[in-house]
């Protein structure tokens, strides 16, 4: 038995449907159900080579964390990932899954999804006319950029604390401003030294061969991470980033995160 969203384009299973509806108040409109045989073999061709052009320098500057999880969750470099087999392997770990998602979600449902460890995945695939750069996240965007690091016990406390806190302040704009900042300094664009060394955490530089060229190459200011200072700090999301901020553990961005609510709420 299935039943349609209010969309009319997400139709789920009544069981699965109602297990999510119980976690789920605002966001469960915007599920989706993932056609995995639909991706045509030039859209698993694309996937391969978006993987394979990043993975050699990954594999030297990406932080021990994210390869981990990169092999944990079972991602492949020649097939678009499965949402339900990257979330079979991922949820003994941490309690996280990958959720598909029609697009963009308002920020009281992205936050509460968040909330309860359900990320909320696209599935679009970009094309190859833009293999670099997409200004909305697609699946590449999604699941290779922010996925593998939900394998990780202190990152998915931190990134489930995010979306509680955020949840917290929701009827309050510029608390969630500067939240947002936080996200996009540490989710997105996060840098992490270990062992003397800069490596690379957040999505936005996982993803990005140019970014992430430029930021390994001295091409933009590090600064250690300052909580203060990052909710200060503005930022332009078509823009390559001026500034970024070093973490030394996850377990920094958890601690700012719970210090950010009592500044903030
Ligand atoms: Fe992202």
């Amino acid at each position: 038995m299935t039943i349609a969203a209010e969309d009319g384009g997400a139709i789920r299973d009544s069981h699965e449907a109602s297990l999510i509806d119980k976690r789920l108040k605002t966001a469960s409109s915007y599920l989706v159900e993932q056609d995995w045989s639909a991706y045509s073999a030039d859209q698993h061709a694309v996937w391969s080579e978006l993987v394979r052009r990043r993975m050699p320098q990954l594999r030297q500057h990406a932080c021990q964390e994210y390869l981990d999880g990169f092999a944990q969750i079972g991602l492949s470099e020649d097939q678009l990932p499965n949402l339900k087999a990257v979330s079979r392997r991922l949820e003994p770990l941490t309690g996280w899954n990958s959720t598909p998602v029609s697009g963009f979600l308002p920020p009281g449902a992205f936050f509460e999804m968040l909330s309860a460890r359900m990320f909320p995945t696209t599935t679009w695939l970009r094309g190859r006319h833009s293999l670099e750069y997409t200004p909305e996240p697609d699946i590449f965007h999604d699941v290779f950029g922010h996925v593998p690091l939900h394998a990780h016990p202190v990152f998915g406390s931190f990134l489930q604390q995010y979306g509680q806190t955020c949840s917290r302040l929701i009827s309050n704009p510029e608390a969630l401003e500067r939240m947002g900042r936080v996200f996009w300094f540490t989710v997105e664009f996060g840098v992490i030294r270990q062992r003397g060394e800069l490596k690379v955490y957040g999505s936005g530089l996982i993803s990005s061969h140019g970014e992430c060229s430029r930021v390994l190459s001295g091409g933009c200011e590090v600064r250690d991470f300052n909580l203060d200072e990052v909710m200060n700090q503005s930022f332009d999301t078509g823009a390559m980033q001026p500034v970024l901020y070093a973490v030394e553990s996850f377990d920094q961005i958890y601690e700012a995160t719970r210090l950010a609510e009592q500044r903030l709420g």
